[in-house]
């Protein structure tokens, strides 16, 4: 194959994305210009602010423990439980002094390439709107607790913030060799679903998607049926993954920096020419190369999982 040369990046400039390209088919809002952004945050109501609060003091009875300590600490820094949905100009502001990154509201999922292009310049798209009673026990679409409460905290976190952009900035290459998928894993199994091991035996969650309900944060740390295994980042980026249902696998890393320094020491041209257009293995797999910390039962996956009833054991 022929190798693909990267011309320097300009990564203020909203990127083309290429033709061939396949990316989520999302239909932009009138009411929002090319990036995505909403012109101003939503006047939430006092039940949307109770929401808030509700799910709030949900997550702070299971999390202590279960949650890793730069987000518990994030959490304290930023004062998220205050009182109702944080104003994302204030947090912007405190988010900004620590370590640069601000938050700015959008309407949904927003395209990929703007995506990155926001992530490159450290600015977090957050989902401008909170799910109802109805749905508060769970809800697919990334709204505003999910994307506030599960990821600001570890912006402020300066390793981990440099390992956001920097995975923006990584979205410029995966379009050129349209392997968006295999980065796109790389972002489930770490910013999403990511586990650290703190001290020996001692696993905790990083991830937004974990981090953002009640029911995946003792599952990913404590259940028996889920494989654990260290983060390799070749390995995962050939790794398929589910996103209506807890996870058979998680990946763990030891460090925020060993995060950082696996991704921007990737020789990701490399790795990109040498990926099969589809995933290579299962969510479920465990391979030869896998350092194993604890191989999972799969007894939750093998009940039916999420619909049959089965226990998140
Ligand atoms: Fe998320």
């Amino acid at each position: 194959m022929a190798t693909i040369t990267e011309p320097q990046q300009d990564f203020t400039i909203l990127p083309e994305l290429p033709a061939d390209v396949f990316t989520a088919p999302l239909q932009k809002p009138a009411h929002v210009g090319d990036d995505w952004v909403e012109p101003a945050q939503t006047a939430y109501t006092s039940e949307d602010n109770q929401i808030w609060d509700d799910l709030f003091a949900r997550q702070m009875n299971i999390l202590p423990g279960r949650a890793a300590t730069a987000f518990m600490e994030g959490l304290e820094k930023l004062d998220l439980g205050r009182g109702g949905v944080p104003e994302f100009g204030k947090l912007s502001e405190e988010l900004g002094t620590l370590t640069g990154w601000s938050v700015i509201p959008v309407p949904m999922l927003i395209p990929d390439h703007v995506f990155f292009w926001h992530l490159a310049n450290r600015r977090f798209p957050a989902g401008n709107f909170i799910r109802t009673r109805e749905t508060f026990e769970y809800i697919q679409e990334p709204d505003v607790f999910h994307d506030v409460f599960g990821h600001v905290p570890m912006l402020t976190d300066p390793v981990f913030a440099d390992y956001m952009q920097e995975y923006g900035r990584a979205g410029w290459k995966a379009m050129r060799y349209n392997r968006l998928k295999a980065l796109g894993s790389l972002y489930w199994y770490t910013v999403e679903f990511g586990l650290i091991e703190e001290a020996p035996g001692d696993i905790r969650a990083y991830g937004a998607g974990i981090l953002s309900g009640p029911t995946e944060v003792v599952f990913a740390t404590q259940a028996k049926s889920p494989n654990r295994i260290m983060l390799n980042v070749d390995r995962v980026m050939r790794t398929d993954y589910v996103i209506s249902d807890l996870q058979p696998t998680y990946f763990v890393i030891e460090s925020f920096e060993d995060l950082y320094r696996q991704t921007v020491e990737r020789d990701f041209d490399r790795l990109y020419r040498n990926l099969a257009p589809g995933f290579t293995y299962a969510n479920s797999a465990v391979i030869d190369v896998d350092y194993v910390l604890n191989r999972g039962t799969q007894e939750y996956l093998l009940r039916g999982g999420r619909g049959s009833g089965a226990e998140p054991v």
